[in-house]
C-alpha cells in the first residue's frame, strides 16, 4: 500500500518553526519578494542571508515533533512517500526515508552559477564571499518565488501512483506543490489533517480537524484499522 504524504510548514509549527500565512506568520514580518525571491538575492543579498542564516540558526535549534515521528512510524506498516513544501529536515531526522524537498533544503547551499553544485551545510551561517569550487557565491538552495520547482517532474508520477494521499499542514496556496493533489487515481482516499479548514472543496476528503502531533496518531490509528 503506497502513501503519499504532502507536507507544509503546519507540520513543523509544534516544532517550533513558524507557519508563513498565520497571524505572526513568516510573511508578516518579511516582506517575501525581498528575502525569497531572485530579485530580493540581486538587491540585498546580505539581507537574504541573514534571513536564510536566522532559520538555520532556529533549525538547528528546534526537534521533530511527534507528526513527524507519527509518519516515519508509518513506514512500519506501508511504503511511504513524503512530499514536502518544507525546507527543513525534520522529516528526516525523524527517520522518514523517502522524503522529496520541492522547494528546496535549509541546510544545503549551492553555487549561484552552476546549481548542479550543491553542498551540505553542519554550520548556520552562509556568507557573502563563500564561494562555490567555480568560484562564484554560494547562495540558500532554497527555491524562490519566481524560480522553477524542478522538484515537480519527480513528484507528480509519485502522487499519480498513491494508493492513499494525505495532505497535512499545508495552506495550500502556492503552486505548482498545491496543484499536485490533482494527480491522484480518482477515487483514492485522502486525508487531510489541519486544525484550520483549509478553503479548498473538502467533497470526498476525509478531514482530521487537529494539529500534526494528535492528527497522525487519530489517521496512524485508522490506516491500520482499514488497510494494512
Ligand atoms: N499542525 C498542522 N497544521 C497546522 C498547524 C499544526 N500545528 N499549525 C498551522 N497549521 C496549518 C495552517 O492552518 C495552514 O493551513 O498549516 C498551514 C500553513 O500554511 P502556510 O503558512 O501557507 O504554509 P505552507 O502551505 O507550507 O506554504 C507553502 O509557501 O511561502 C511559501 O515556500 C513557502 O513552502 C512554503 C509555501
Amino acid at each position: 500500500m503506497k502513501i503519499v504524504i504532502l507536507t507544509g510548514a503546519g507540520m513543523s509549527a509544534e516544532s517550533g518553526l513558524r507557519t508563513f500565512r498565520e497571524m505572526g506568520g513568516l510573511w508578516e514580518e518579511y516582506d517575501v519578494m525581498e528575502v525569497a525571491s531572485p530579485q530580493g538575492w540581486h538587491k540585498d543579498p546580505e539581507l537574504v542571508m541573514r534571513f536564510y542564516n536566522e532559520r538555520r540558526k532556529q533549525l538547528m535549534d528546534c526537534k521533530p515533533n511527534a507528526g513527524h515521528f507519527g509518519v516515519a512510524e508509518l513506514e512500519e506498516n506501508f511504503d511511504v512517500h513524503i512530499i514536502t513544501q518544507n525546507v527543513d529536515n525534520l522529516h528526516e531526522r525523524a527517520g522518514s526515508t523517502k522524503v522529496l524537498h520541492l522547494h528546496g533544503e535549509l541546510m544545503k547551499c549551492r553555487s549561484s552559477i552552476d546549481e548542479t553544485l550543491v553542498y551540505d551545510m553542519d554550520h548556520w551561517e552562509l556568507k557573502m564571499g563563500d564561494l562555490c569550487n567555480k568560484g562564484s557565491q554560494l547562495r540558500p538552495h532554497i527555491v524562490w518565488f519566481g524560480e522553477a520547482v524542478p522538484a515537480m517532474e519527480e513528484a507528480i508520477p509519485i502522487v499519480e501512483t498513491a494508493d492513499i494521499l494525505v495532505v497535512i499542514g499545508t495552506s495550500l496556496n502556492v503552486y505548482p506543490a498545491a496543484g499536485l493533489i490533482n494527480y491522484t487515481r480518482s477515487g483514492i482516499p485522502i486525508y487531510l489533517i489541519d486544525p484550520n479548514k483549509p478553503d479548498i472543496p473538502m467533497n470526498g476528503i476525509n478531514f482530521i480537524q487537529e494539529k500534526a502531533g494528535k492528527g497522525v496518531d487519530i489517521l496512524k490509528e485508522e490506516l491500520l484499522q482499514k488497510y494494512r
